[in-house]
């Protein structure tokens, strides 16, 4: 009928119109990061990262060595039936290791995001020897283990 006023459309207030995306959350690994991390890619960033204190013989105070798969399998502290692996997993998250308030020369730097997510994601799935565990074999011939950061 003309002339009726038609009643008002209802408003639809927008409720949250826009979602701000998430603060990264410190403590887990980018959700894009790979989900699968072999272990000689653990290896290659403990060499450069950890290597240079968790030896045999330990650097700079270092409680045990992290060399090889075995040695993150340990149980540490002794007796305490936790293995390193676990230790790892909340040095890692934490960002207590490495340690960047330890005046030595060259410095302590603190891991690239991508290390943070590669060892979280291997932390994650249960630390296991994905890929194997001989390293040396896999590299090319006359390699280094890793150069940089040491
Ligand atoms: C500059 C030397 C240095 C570097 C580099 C270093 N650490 Fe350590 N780490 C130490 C020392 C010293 C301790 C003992 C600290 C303590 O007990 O308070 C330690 C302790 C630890 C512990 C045992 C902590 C606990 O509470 O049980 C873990 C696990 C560990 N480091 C892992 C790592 C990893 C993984 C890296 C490399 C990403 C790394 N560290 C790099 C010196 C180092």
């Amino acid at each position: 009928m003309l002339g009726r006023i038609r009643p008002s459309a209802p408003v639809i207030e927008p409720t949250a119109s826009y979602d701000a995306p998430p603060e990264p959350d410190p403590l887990a690994p980018d959700p894009n990061a790979r989900r699968v991390v072999r272990w000689c890619e653990v290896e290659a960033v403990l060499a450069s990262r950890c290597q240079r204190c968790h030896a045999i013989p330990s650097q700079a105070g270092a409680p045990f060595p992290l060399l090889g798969f075995a040695d993150t399998q340990r149980e540490h502290p002794p007796g305490s039936g936790e293995p390193i692996v676990r230790r790892m997993a909340h040095v890692i998250r934490h960002r207590i290791m490495p340690p960047i308030h330890m005046p030595l020369e060259p410095p302590v730097l603190p891991l690239e995001p991508a290390e943070v997510d590669l060892l979280l994601v291997w932390l994650e799935e249960g630390g296991l020897p994905f890929g194997g565990v001989d390293c040396a074999s896999q590299r090319a011939p006359g390699a280094p283990a890793s150069a940089s950061h040491r």
